[in-house]
């Protein structure tokens, strides 16, 4: 291939990378009941071992209004306020995970909402207390965990 072809192919290239990627990622947050209580080896570790690879992690804390703004799509919801006030309460763990089929295998790795409704083995039937501190969010689809992490994460501090 000439030179001026392998050019005119990037941005087909890139594109294609781009999507490849998106499927393949999704996104977490550790929350903060369970960065309370120490959890947050113990479940870096089930991810870990569960064949996610971390493209981006950070320890943070949200302020009510990016809590408001990341759960937004619940607004209407009667759990809202409590959502928000929990989320901003305390240390959470961001991070961008990488598997093949990793929102659907993840949201299976972390159980149902409820943690009583949870599989056994699952991190929210192992360290969650309610349905509303249930100790992990993963995202729902890939466009969300793309939205998610960019939330988050600049191009700069993901891999
Ligand atoms: P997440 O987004 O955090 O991964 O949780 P999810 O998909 O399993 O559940 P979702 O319906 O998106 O709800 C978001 C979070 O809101 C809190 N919640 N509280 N008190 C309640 O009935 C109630 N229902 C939901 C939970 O923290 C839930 O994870
Ligand atoms: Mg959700």
């Amino acid at each position: 291939m000439s030179s001026d072809s392998f050019i005119a192919c990037l941005p087909l290239l890139l594109r294609r990378k781009t999507q490849e990627s998106m499927t393949n990622r999704t996104f977490t947050m550790i929350k903060p009941d369970a960065t309370a209580k120490g959890h947050t080896g113990a479940i870096l570790d089930q991810i870990i071992k569960a064949g996610f690879s971390i493209k981006a992690m950070k320890w943070t804390r949200l302020t009510t209004e990016q809590a408001g703004e990341f759960y937004a799509v619940h607004k209407e919801r009667p759990f809202y306020g409590e959502l928000v006030d929990f989320m901003s309460s305390g240390p959470i763990v961001a991070a961008i995970l990488e598997k093949d089929n990793a929102v659907a295998d993840f949201r299976k790795l972390i159980g149902a909402t409820d943690p009583a409704k949870a599989d056994d083995g699952t991190i929210r039937k192992l360290f969650a207390a309610s349905v509303g501190e249930n100790a992990v969010h993963g995202s729902d689809s890939d466009e969300n965990a793309q939205i998610e992490g960019s939330f988050f994460f600049s191009g700069l501090e993901r891999f």
